[in-house]
This record gives C-alpha cells, structure tokens and sequence, in this order.
C-alpha cells in the first residue's frame, strides 16, 4: 500500500525555493544592504494611500466588478491611447488583474494546452517557465545575446514550429535592463505574420525608461497588437508592489478566453485599491514624471561605482543594473553572490537565478530602486571590492 505521502507526485519537480527568496534570506541573515529582490524601499506617494483608505470609507469594499472598475478600465483606456494611438474597449479589452503575475499566469492556462511550444527569451523573469509547465506546454528558450541582451531574429524564426502556440516577450527587461526597439517589435510582427501565434509582451517596467527613450509597446503595432497580450503592473509604476495590481489588454476574442479562467482563478480584485487607482491615474504626471525619477536613481548609483573593478552593462530601462565581475573573481555568479553576501554585506541575484543554466557569466543583477542613502552605502561598499 502506498502511503499518502509517496502517492504525492510534484507537477513542478525542479522548482525549488527562489533565488530571491534565497538572497532575501541570506541578506537578513547576515544583515547585507538588500538591492536583491525587485521593489523600492521607500513609500509611495501619500495622495494614493489617502485616495485607498476614502475608497475604503466610501464603501468600496465589496467585490468589484469581474473585469474591474469601469472608471479604473476607462482610464486605462485613455491612458494607452494616448501614449501608443491604440484603442482598446473597456468593455471587452480590457481586465484589472492581481499583478503582472496573475494575468500571465491566467494567459498561459487559458491557452496553452499539453504540448504546445512557448518560446521565450532567456535570462527570462522567473513566472513564465512554471506556468508554462504546469499547464503541460514546453518552453522553448531563445538565448539572448551574450554580450548586450539583443535578440537574434533569425534564432528567433528557427524556433518557430507548427507546435509553437505563443512566444512572451518582455521590454524593459528584467534582467538586463534593456529594451526593444522600434525595429526589433517590426522584426517580431513580421515575424509572426501568417500563424495563429499568441503574444504576451510583458511590460512592467513600461514607464521606468531612460535616456530619452520611447517605451515601444506592443499596442504600437498594429498587426502585432491583434495577437498580443499587453501586461503591466501599477506595483511597479507606482512603488506599491505589495497591493499586487495590474492589468491587461488584448482584442476581445482573445479577452474573451481570458476571462473564462480569470473568473474562477481570482474572479475580481481589491476593489478599494482600484478605486484609488482610478482616480490616480487622472493626473498622467504620476507616471510622467516616473523616467526621470529612476533616472537619477540609476545615475547615482553608476557614479557611485566610478573607481570600482565592476564593469557597468548599459541599462537603457527596469530598475535593474547588471555588473560585469570578471576582473574581480574567477568563481561562478552564484558563489560571488553569496560571498558578496557574507563579506561584504551587499545582496545581488546572480544572472543564472533567471533560468539560464550559464553560471560563468559573471554578472549578477543590482535593484537601484532604493533610498539614496541606502544606494550611497551600497556603492560605498562596492567600490571597495
Ligand atoms: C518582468 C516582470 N514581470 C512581472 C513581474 C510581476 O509583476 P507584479 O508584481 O505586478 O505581479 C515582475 C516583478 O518583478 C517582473 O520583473
């Protein structure tokens, strides 16, 4: 007789604990400056905890609306027809989610069946794979390139198969902190063009772009946009991600899949917060103002590497800064992290946590979306290594 214990079978064998759970643990252990894991430590905007705690007051505590918010949709809307000349319905397009996360997650469920092929592009976020998995598909992973995160389309086309049911894009890119351009968002459209090939781009970090850049969304694109889940996250735009709420856009036949699973995965989201978002997002200067906020952000924290043996990837978007350390240290990214860690007090991830089996790339990831002063005993610390 079996006991009930072996009858358990994982439908996730080689997950484990996550990387940023590891680090998070071994920063606290030992008391390091924790640039690890991808959140600010420091508050939102005062405005927007008053607008949530009014809408509590007001009654908005009950379920909200299964889609979301009609006022918090309509905004939305407005929003992505202003910054990309795309028009998504409220009605039909558009739904409230619990984060990036759950949007991706219900995306991969609704459509992907056993065996189908996803393709992604690796180092990738760490919520893709698993999904992929539980619902039986096959990742397919397209290395991007090793010295400056572009893709290589050609790869790209090679992967394609008549097996292949979606490919999940992410700009900016976690974690490298680079974006795709016009040019490479043509590349993939094209690319594309003639199958029946669904899209997720996550964009996440739509607003935290530098350097005068254009964020290029898929909604830019119009024959891109018919295929094309559109993600994002306001924990991310707006330092709350601990209210875990997002969204995503598509056409309404692709929505309307959606929504069959959505309704019974989480049915609705937090109704007080969507309320509060709703009327947050009337002024656009709250995400406006948001590149040039991390801008700075991003700047100190390279000066305050001037001098050191760390060689500085370019990050053209996300919160995030790859450092290159090969002139310091012949061992692998994950023993660097550690010891970084236990020596120096300072917690990374290192490259290979984003599900790339390449542990001798040297690099390990730095969250800049912290304190100045949290960033100037970070970098203080760093020079010195
Ligand atoms: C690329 C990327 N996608 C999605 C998410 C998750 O977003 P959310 O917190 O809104 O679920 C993250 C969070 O780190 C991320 O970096």
């Amino acid at each position: 007789m079996p006991t009930f214990r072996s009858a358990i079978v994982s439908k996730l064998p080689l997950v484990k604990t996550t990387i940023f759970t590891t680090m998070g643990q071994l920063a606290q252990k030992h008391q390091a400056i924790n640039l690890s894991q991808g959140f600010p430590n420091f508050e939102p905007d005062p405005e927007l905890i008053a607008l949530v705690t009014e809408a509590m007051n007001q009654g908005f505590n009950q379920y909200a609306p299964m889609a979301g918010l009609w006022s918090l949709r309509e905004i939305i809307a407005e929003k992505i027809e202003a910054l990309h000349g795309q028009s998504y319905d409220p009605e039909t397009e558009i739904t409230v989610t619990v984060g990036a996360t759950q949007a991706i997650f219900t995306i991969i469920t609704a459509f992907i069946s056993p065996m189908d092929e996803v393709i992604l592009f690796k180092p990738a976020y760490d919520c893709y794979e698993p999904a992929i998995r539980l619902n039986g598909g096959i990742p397919v992973g397209v290395q991007l390139k090793k010295d400056d995160f572009t893709v290589d389309w050609d790869e790209f086309r090679a992967k394609i198969t008549p097996k292949t049911k979606m490919v999940v894009i992410n700009t900016p890119h976690n974690p490298s902190g680079t974006i795709l351009s016009k040019a490479d968002m043509i590349q993939l459209q094209d690319s594309l063009k003639d199958t029946g090939i669904i899209v997720i781009s996550d964009e996440v970090y739509e607003h935290i772009i530098f350097d005068g850049h254009e964020h290029q969304s898929a909604s830019r694109f119009h024959d891109l946009a018919q295929r094309t889940f559109v993600c994002s996250s306001f924990g991310k735009t707006f330092h709350i991600t601990g209210w875990k709420l997002g969204y995503c856009v598509a056409p309404a036949e692709l929505m309307k899949e959606f929504r069959k699973t959505h309704q019974f995965n989480v049915f609705s989201v937090d109704h007080a917060a969507q309320k509060a978002m709703a009327d947050y997002l009337k002024t656009p200067q709250h995400y406006l103002d948001l590149p040039k906020f991390y801008e700075q952000k991003r700047n100190l924290f390279v000066a305050g590497l001037n001098g050191s043996r760390f060689t500085i990837k370019p990050c053209s978007g996300s919160y995030f800064q790859l450092l290159d350390y090969s002139a310091i240290s012949e061992e692998n990214d994950m023993e660097f992290a550690e010891r970084l860690v236990v020596e120096h007090k300072i917690a990374s991830i290192p490259l290979s946590g984003f599900n790339t089996e390449d542990k001798t790339q040297k690099l390990v990831r730095f969250c800049f979306a912290k304190t100045t002063e949290t960033l100037e005993k970070a970098t203080a610390v760093l020079r010195t290594i």
